[in-house]
């Protein structure tokens, strides 16, 4: 599915055997150059600054999309962070185990891991499991990890439809957030982060069979993130919390 989509990219510094090895297992082509005209593929993954990044043709120059590992602006730098916001109200704040089956770049798993949740993240796409799985690395070997023994979430990488089904014990709440079709030009998805991850992967077509799988896989409740102007996925929530441009659905099983 990946070929004549994406390429590794080998930009010469450094041993090049981690860039081979990468490039085996996704069975994608390695590639040297970074001159545009001669590459074919659209996307690139490298190592650049101790990073793995997902590069496009016009990060080709410099840049690339990284798992970021920082807390968001604002957020307070203590372990557990307070179970503030709209997120930490759908969640449940006496909620402790969580499994993100839509990961992604990670950032709502990263955010709910830093509030303390014990979270279990899945994603199917080999590339986004290439980065998450650099970006846990790094956050491990960060300090504040390390001083209050902590880990980086468990990442399984597959189809959360079918893993859903074989987790030893259910989660308390089962998050997603799939990709929806745009409807407005400047929406919550218009970060660089998002467009990048849509052109890459394209919308997540079974996500209401991925609803309905959850449903029967959490133990206690399911949380949906849209886009504020989407329709539910699962019909009408048990209850709803507004963030900014995106509404966490919530759904509690009886
Ligand atoms: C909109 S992104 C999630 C963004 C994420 N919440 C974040 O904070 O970065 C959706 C991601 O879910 C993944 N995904 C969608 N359906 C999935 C499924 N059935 N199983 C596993 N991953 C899935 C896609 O590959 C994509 O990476």
């Amino acid at each position: 599915m990946l070929t004549n989509k994406l390429a590794v990219l080998y930009e010469g510094q450094g041993d090049n055997v981690a860039f081979q090895q990468l490039a085996e297992r996704l069975a994608v082509p390695l590639r040297n150059t970074t001159h545009a005209d001669v590459l074919a593929e659209p996307f690139f993954l490298c190592w650049r600054d101790g990073c793995l990044k997902l590069l496009d043709r016009e990060l080709l120059r410099q840049g690339g999309l990284t798992v970021d590992i920082e807390p968001r602006n604002g957020e307070q730098r203590s372990y557990p962070a307070p179970k503030q916001g709209a997120l930490a109200q759908a969640l449940g704040r006496k909620t402790k185990t969580v499994v993100d089956a839509t990961t992604g770049w990670g950032q709502d798993s990263l955010f709910m891991f830093r509030m303390g949740y014990e979270v279990t993240c899945i994603e199917r796409s080999p590339v986004m499991a290439e980065l998450l799985a650099d970006g846990f690395n790094r956050l491990n070997q960060q300090d504040w990890m390390q001083r209050l023994q902590l880990q980086a979430p468990q990442l399984l990488t597959g189809n959360a439809i079918e893993l859903l089904a074989t987790l030893a014990t259910p989660p308390e709440c089962i998050y997603l957030d799939p990709m929806f079709p745009p409807k407005r030009k400047k929406s919550a998805l218009a970060k660089k982060a998002m467009v990048i991850l849509r052109d890459l992967l394209g919308d997540d077509m079974d996500k209401d069979q991925l609803f309905n799988v959850a449903l029967q896989a959490a133990g206690k409740r399911v949380v949906v993130k849209s886009p504020d102007d989407a329709e539910p996925l699962g019909g009408k929530p048990s209850d709803s919390y507004s963030g900014k441009l995106v509404r966490y659905d919530v759904y509690l099983k009886g």
